[in-house]
């Protein structure tokens, strides 16, 4: 048997102070990795390296501030030497319609979910090639076919996406992978809190007509635990997995 993929090794996660970055960088850190933790709300990640025990570092980032992303990559290297994955998981979301919604929350969406991300990517690269491989994991979404009501939260989801598969073949040889993990709707996060109920119920009913398989609702455990799968499907070589498994 080979051993567990994830012992031993080192992350970075964003967006860790709620949702499914906080249950993803747990779950993490119950496997064996240690994480580094990035968020803006210092209080939210002192509470969970307190819940994590040591195999947390916390980072206060901001994704959108280059030097501040800079910091974090400095700040992770300091505190692990090396760095195995990088998971862009920050990200916002307004629920709302198209025609009215504010520029301020395009410019928001976008800075955050697209050219954050981004933005992290390209810090982390140089360090995970010097290391001869790792792998970014940039969280999408299954909004990105164009859900109604979320149409630039898609656009940036869509947008990742594409980055991602692009970026992925520069990367070719060098040992490092790009990967997008689409996740789909889940309750208990921060995501459409600050949109207005109305909007809310206008866009779920939306969805219903347009026929978007939207009701099968995760939670941030479930939703942390397909991240968790993609990164260990993507660090554990193929042949040890069929080696593994008998079923195959
Ligand atoms: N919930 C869903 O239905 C769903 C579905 C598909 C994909 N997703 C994706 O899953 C990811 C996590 O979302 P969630 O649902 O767990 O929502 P959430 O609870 O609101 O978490 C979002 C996280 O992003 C962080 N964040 C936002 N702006 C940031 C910035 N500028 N710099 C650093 N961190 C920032 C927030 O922390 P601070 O405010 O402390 O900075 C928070 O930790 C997002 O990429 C989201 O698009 C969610």
């Amino acid at each position: 048997m080979s051993p567990p993929a994830l012992v031993g090794r080192t992350g970075v996660v964003t967006g860790a102070s709620s949702g499914i970055g906080r249950a993803l960088t747990l779950c993490l850190a119950a496997r064996g990795m240690r994480i580094v933790a990035a968020a803006r709300s210092a209080d939210a990640l002192r509470e969970l390296a307190r819940e994590a025990g040591g195999a947390v570092h916390v980072v206060e980032t901001d994704v959108t501030r280059q030097e501040s992303v800079d910091e974090l990559r400095e700040r992770a290297r300091h505190a692990c030497g090396r760095i195995d994955v990088v998971v862009n998981n920050a990200g916002v979301g307004y629920v709302e319609p198209f025609v009215t919604s504010p520029f301020a929350h395009w410019h928001e969406t976008l800075a955050t979910n697209l050219l954050g991300a981004l933005s992290v990517t390209r810090a982390f690269l140089p360090l995970l090639r010097e290391a001869g491989g790792g792998l970014v994991v940039n969280v999408g979404s299954a909004s990105a076919s164009g859900w109604p009501y979320v149409a630039l939260y898609a656009a940036s989801k869509a947008a990742l996406e594409a980055a991602s598969i692009a970026i992925d073949r520069e990367m070719r040889g060098s040992g490092v992978r790009v990967l997008s993990v689409e996740v789909g709707p889940t309750a208990g996060t921060g995501f459409g809190s600050r949109s207005d109920p109305a909007d809310v119920a206008a866009a779920t009913r939306s969805w219903t007509e347009s026929g978007i398989p939207w009701t099968e609702v995760s939670t941030p455990d479930a939703s942390a635990r397909k991240i968790v799968d993609a990164i260990e499907a993507a660090l554990v070589p193929a042949g040890a997995r069929a080696a593994d498994d008998p079923g195959t």
